[in-house]
């Protein structure tokens, strides 16, 4: 019997906050595979904040998505069929593929996961591409040295809690910034955070100037706005801004306008750095090492919030938008 492959695509180009109208599901067959391709059945795909950039329909580091074309991410799947040399059936992989059941690939776009190192789905979490952003981002740009204190933004989410917790390795104070009780908990009480501030309910610059005594030498920032412009007021002299992403822009129609900067980053000889992660990409295996071993000895812990069905993958994604996931959000799609 053949099986069907369920895909979701992007309907219309969404206008402001995402919407279920911005999405449709549909069934075709699975795709045959030709010489030297591989099929691969998902089991874990990632919503991802950057893919709201790539619904706009305009193209920047990465191409837009195309209306009407299945949306594409981080997916963990099992090879089930291969002409390929080097990838052999029942090898679990990681690449960028389909929002789908099942997706091709000539080999080009996916690794090899080893599920000895770490359980799967942290292929796409924690020792994947959010590890990775954490762990360039952090130490190549931000560059923490033992005592100082670094501040992170988006603290409670997939790179945010890896941040934070590299920062502690590194023999740093480290104060988190995040949207609920119940993540400003989990950064103190399970990641050792020293200070979690809840931006909806405190004043932020007020607690971050409890929290951050010295000032702040390292700005890991993931979310930009408002909360940005309060760490800014605080950054040391020769301090590091490590911009990730702005997430609080993502859904803007009109360009937000902020507190002018550069006057402060003189004065205070500060450097703010952009980057994207795979700006590093040389560098890959050295970070995958790294953050397995650190997840192997425990001392980077990782939490994953798991949405089960691939057809919920659009409201996981609108989620990353109203905070609903501590640590890694991820879709289920199949049974490992
Ligand atoms: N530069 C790169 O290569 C790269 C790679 C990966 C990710 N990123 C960026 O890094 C950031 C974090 O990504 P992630 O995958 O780890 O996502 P995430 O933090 O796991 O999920 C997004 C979180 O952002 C917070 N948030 C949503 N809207 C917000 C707003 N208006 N103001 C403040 N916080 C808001 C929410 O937590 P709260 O409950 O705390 O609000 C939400 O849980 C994103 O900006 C993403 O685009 C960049």
């Amino acid at each position: 019997m053949a099986l069907t492959n369920r895909e979701i695509l992007l309907a219309s180009r969404p206008v402001g906050m995402p919407t279920e109208e911005n999405f449709s599901l549909v069934e075709n067959s699975v795709p045959n595979i030709s010489g030297g391709e591989v099929l691969i059945k998902t089991l874990y795909l990632s919503v991802d904040p950057y893919m709201r950039g790539r619904m706009r329909g305009v193209r920047t580091y990465v191409d837009p998505f195309e209306l009407g074309k299945p949306l594409t991410g981080g997916v963990v799947g099992k090879v089930i069929e291969s002409n390929h040399p080097n990838f052999k059936v029942g090898e679990i992989v990681e690449g960028r593929l389909n929002w789908a059941d099942y997706s091709t690939s000539d080999g080009s776009n996916i690794r090899k996961v080893d599920p000895s190192i770490a359980p799967i789905s942290t292929a796409i979490g924690a020792v994947g591409m959010p590890g990775l952003t954490a762990y360039f981002g952090l130490l190549y740009i931000g560059k923490p040295k033992e005592g100082e204190t670094v501040v992170v933004s988006g603290a409670a989410g997939a790179v945010g809690t890896i941040v934070g917790q590299i920062a502690k390795i590194k023999g740093c104070r480290v104060v988190g910034i995040a949207g609920t009780e119940e993540k400003c908990q989990y950064l103190v009480n399970e990641l050792g955070f020293d200070v979690a501030v809840n931006y909806k309910t405190e004043n932020v610059l007020d607690s971050l100037k409890k929290a951050c005594p010295n000032g702040v030498d390292v700005y890991f920032d993931n979310v930009g706005g408002e909360i940005s412009d309060s760490v800014m007021t605080l950054i040391n002299f020769q301090s590091r801004t490590v911009l990730c992403g702005q997430i609080a822009q993502y859904n803007d129609v009109k360009p937000s306008l902020g507190p002018r900067i550069q006057v402060q980053l003189i004065q205070r000889s500060s450097m703010m750095q952009g980057f994207i992660v795979g700006d590093f990409k040389e560098r890959n295996e050295e970070g995958y090492n790294q953050l397995g071993k650190w997840v192997q000895s425990g001392e980077i812990k990782y939490h994953e919030n798991i949405v089960d069905g691939l057809e919920n993958a659009p409201k996981a994604f609108m989620g990353l938008f109203t905070g609903e996931n501590i640590g890694k959000q991820l879709v289920k799609v199949s049974e490992e």
